[in-house]
């Protein structure tokens, strides 16, 4: 079933045309047809070589997506083939024979080597793992499984008047990383975090003092989702590289270990959902990026949610959003294309366990022929993953990166790239209804009526929207109020190319904003602007894509410049402002510092704020630190 929704304000809805200057991210990432030539002198000539054949192209390019040369050099050699091995360059890593790949983390990689942590790193006998009361929890992406990001007073253990006397009580680094985008959980006092290189910590909440560490396949992302059997407790999460883990959460030995999607440009990005005993896996992919090579036969991912057995990580079910892919036709340079492709799952899929549903929310379709199923809301059921409704909001978006530079692999008709990112959130009124509630990179925000098929009941605009605009990676809702932060990082046009380092081409002044959101009809009930970045520096953003949260009280936001705050959720007005730009002493003796609060947002938990930044992505700055707060004595 497809229902087309209309935007309320067409208007403002930037044409494909327009958002080039924002998509030029791999205009003259073509390294791929240089291979053959230079393989040979590679080998021979070392790691420059290496660098210059299969990575500058990217590196040395003003995009934001990809990590300055310099962010690369801060690395350590052993961090860089990790990544190159099994961490975010695999793919790219393929052709790449093995002395070459040691050649080129050599060349490259100037940072120190990852020591193992020190022995007063280690949690010490009087701090057992999970020995505090279990009020204060938050058990995955979101305290509960309806994703609305909201703790109550009582498990936040923060009054709102303790907001504003907030300060740090310990930060951790992430050794070797320069990106720190795993959100947090907490259960029973312990904090679990994964990290870019892969390392999966438990720590104490109150001291960040370390219970173990796991070293997963590839780089975490996501949550670390709690199963509870008894006294069995299972942390289940995933990595980008398309593998699924259950640990035991006492130890941090595996429980098992599975490879959900075979597709070789899986990417997993969204948080596993468990109820009775099953957990759900989205999928999205890093294949709209590979569609920039002219050779590359676009597009065979699909998005799906798979099913598995906590207890043993089974096959329940597996449910892809879009049919097979097939040849459909051949590009300008007479590479083969297939479709349908696309309709990734990026965000926590949510549980509406009274309906037996699960919803999930998709991103744009790659090649053609476009799905009723892209940038999407699909209730599916529980039981058998079946699709029982599916609402469109953005039809006919076909797009890959490819079209930033118009390359061959770009639809002639592409699509405006308006993928969903953040979680749908079913809200509970309180009058009782159940609403579901869904924002997207268009800038817009939907509500939903779960109760008769998905129908809309109302739809509101709370920013510009674009690529890498809207609402990114999450909301959050007490009942009563949508809280809604946007993106809408500004870009002048026409400097994409013209600055030395990728962020330098941020407006300092324009982008961010966070929007309140009456729950019954979508009026807004106040509006904060973003916060331009002071002094204003090019390069240093407002916006404000990181995933918010709410306790009463107060609603955490964190922003591009790096500051992390609190907004009063009566007025929006600034409760507390945290800078987190700069260099942290840390508990676990890893040089760490601040960047770009993106991706996934703060925990509020047991009288503790937790919060990652470091986001070196779409222009933003890097950064390894994982922050904790705690209200002044
Ligand atoms: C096609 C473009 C492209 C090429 C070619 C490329 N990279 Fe990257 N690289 C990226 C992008 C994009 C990212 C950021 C990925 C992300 O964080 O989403 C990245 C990230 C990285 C990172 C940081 C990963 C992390 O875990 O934080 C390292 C290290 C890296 N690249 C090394 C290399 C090396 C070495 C080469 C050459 C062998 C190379 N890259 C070639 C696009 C490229």
């Amino acid at each position: 079933m497809r229902v087309s929704i209309q935007h309320s304000e067409p208007g403002t809805i930037e044409g494909p045309r327009t958002r080039q200057p924002a998509l030029l991210l791999f205009a003259s990432a073509l390294v791929f047809g240089l291979a053959g030539s230079t393989a040979a002198l590679a080998a021979e000539a070392g790691g420059e070589a290496v660098y210059a054949q299969y990575c500058a192209s990217c590196h040395e390019q003003v995009s934001p997506r990809i990590p300055t040369r310099e962010a690369l050099t801060k690395m350590s050699p052993a961090r860089i083939l990790r990544t190159l091995d099994f961490g975010l360059m695999m793919s790219i890593a393929y052709p790449i024979k093995r002395n070459e790949r040691e050649a080129v983390a050599r060349f490259l990689g100037k940072g120190k080597d990852e020591a193992a942590l020190p022995a007063s790193a280690y949690c010490k006998a009087d701090r057992p793992i999970m020995s505090a009361a279990s009020l204060g929890n938050w058990t995955g992406w979101s305290p509960s499984q309806d994703n609305t990001r909201f703790q109550t007073t009582e498990r936040a253990g923060l009054a709102a008047a303790d907001i504003g006397k907030l300060e740090l009580k310990w930060a951790y680094g992430f050794a070797g990383d320069v990106i720190a985008f795993a959100a947090p959980t907490l259960f029973n006092g312990t904090l679990f975090v994964g990290s870019a290189g892969g390392a999966v910590q438990a720590l104490d909440a109150s001291t960040g003092c370390v219970h173990w560490i796991y070293q997963a396949n590839g780089p975490v992302r996501t949550a670390m989702t709690v199963a509870e059997e008894g006294a069995r407790k299972t942390l289940l999460f995933s990595d980008q590289n398309g593998w699924v883990y259950a640990l035991d959460a006492r130890t941090g030995k595996s429980r098992w270990k599975k490879k959900v999607e075979e597709h070789e440009a899986t990417r997993l990005t969204g948080s596993l959902a468990v109820h009775d005993g099953v957990a759900f896996v989205p999928a999205a992919s890093w294949e709209e990026t590979r569609a920039i090579d002219p050779a590359y036969k676009c597009c065979t991912f699909r998005g799906s949610v798979t099913a598995v057995r906590v207890r043993d990580g089974a096959r329940v079910w597996k449910t892809y959003l879009v049919d097979q892919p097939k040849k459909i036709g051949t590009t300008a340079v007479s590479t083969e294309t297939y479709g349908p492709s696309g309709a990734g799952v990026w965000s926590t899929p949510t549980i509406d366990a009274v309906r037996g549903l699960l919803y999930v929310t998709t991103g744009d379709n790659y090649s053609h022929p476009a799905t009723a199923t892209s940038d999407a809301v699909i209730a599916l059921n529980l039981k058998s993953g079946a699709i029982a409704w599916s609402q469109q909001t953005t039809p006919n978006d076909v797009y890959n990166s490819s079209c930033g530079s118009r390359g061959a692999n770009c639809p002639e008709d592409n699509g405006p790239d308006f993928d969903f990112g953040a979680s749908a959130m079913l809200v509970k009124t309180a009058d009782g209804r159940d609403v579901l509630v869904a924002g997207q990179k268009s800038g817009m925000v939907y509500a939903l009526d779960p109760a008769n098929n998905g129908k809309l009941l109302w739809q509101t605009r709370v920013g510009k929207g674009g690529v890498n605009g809207g609402v990114q990676w999450g909301m959050a809702s007490d009942g009563r109020t949508v809280y809604a932060s946007v993106s809408d990082v500004v870009r002048p046009a026409g400097t994409m190319g013209a600055a030395p380092i990728g962020n330098a081409l941020l407006d300092p002044e324009k982008g961010g904003g966070l929007t309140a959101l009456n729950i019954a009809d979508g009026t807004k009930v106040w509006f904060a602007p973003g916060i331009p970045c002071a002094p204003p520096r090019p390069g240093c953003s407002p916006a404000q894509p990181a995933a918010v949260t709410v306790l009463p009280g107060a609603v955490f936001s964190g922003s591009m410049d790096g500051h992390f705050r609190a907004f009063s959720t009566e007025d929006g007005k600034l409760l507390w402002d945290f800078d987190t730009l700069k260099n942290f002493t840390t508990v676990n003796g890893v040089p760490a510092s601040g960047g770009s609060l993106d991706g996934a947002g703060p925990l509020v938990a047991g009288g503790m704020v937790f919060v990652n930044s470091g986001y070196p992505r779409f222009g933003g700055m890097p950064g390894n630190v994982l922050l904790a707060f705690g209200v002044a004595k």
